[in-house]
């Protein structure tokens, strides 16, 4: 196995639940990056691999793995750069749409997790609430490999000329773009809600 993380645990096998202070202190510290300031280098193949991985270990209700992964780098990332730019002229706000752009063109590695919610039992709010998990355990893991990360959707997750450029299906959604780099500069601590007003008892 050439994974630096320990073997896939086989089918039936148990999971022992572990304590590790690493992760809180992880968790703790844990900021995303602004994706202009993520420069290569990026996870290459393996960590890449690891990455999703991991991320492909959320929560599933009904394992429909109601998501999937499409990684997005190089010449391909630069294609598709290019053809959205030629897109934002008509998008509402043509200036921000050329602008934001450059949250996807900068990073050198980017993964989009697609939401694709199957027609099931379980509630479709459910299965796209898996996505997210997905997404945030991306940016987690991204950040205890050494690489920093931010989770965007922008215009171009939502404008129905970019689906196809994107390579959406019908009843598919983007859940995120996480753009994955090392930080040019550190992030700084951002405004934190106050959890007096979020947190009660029933
Ligand atoms: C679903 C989702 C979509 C987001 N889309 C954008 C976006 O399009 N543009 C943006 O600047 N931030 C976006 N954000 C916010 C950033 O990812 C990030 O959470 C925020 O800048 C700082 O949060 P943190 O450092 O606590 O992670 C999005 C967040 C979520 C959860």
């Amino acid at each position: 196995m050439s994974s630096f993380l320990s073997a896939p645990i086989p089918f039936g096998e148990p999971c022992p639940v572990v304590s590790s202070t690493d992760t809180l202190r992880l968790l703790a510290g844990r900021r995303s990056a602004s994706a202009q300031t993520l420069r290569a280098p990026g996870p290459d193949a393996e960590q890449l691999r690891e990455l999703i991985r991991l991320a492909a270990r959320v929560p599933d209700h009904g394992k429909l793995s109601p998501w999937r992964f499409v990684i997005i780098q190089g010449p391909s990332k630069a294609a598709l750069v290019e053809r959205l730019r030629a897109r934002a002229p008509s998008q509402p706000e043509p200036g921000k749409a050329e602008a934001t752009l450059a949250k996807l063109a900068i990073p050198p590695v980017t993964v989009m997790v697609v939401s694709r919610p199957a027609e099931a039992k379980i509630p479709r709010w459910e299965q796209e609430l898996s996505a997210g998990a997905v997404c945030m355990v991306l940016l987690v893991a991204a950040q205890a490999m050494g690489f920093g990360a931010n989770w965007i959707t922008d215009w171009y997750a939502y404008a129905p000329e970019a689906r196809p450029l994107l390579g959406l299906q019908e009843g598919e959604q983007v859940a995120g773009f996480i753009h994955l780099g090392t930080p040019a500069e550190p992030p700084l601590e951002r405004v934190r809600p106050d959890l007096e007003a979020l947190v009660t008892a029933l």
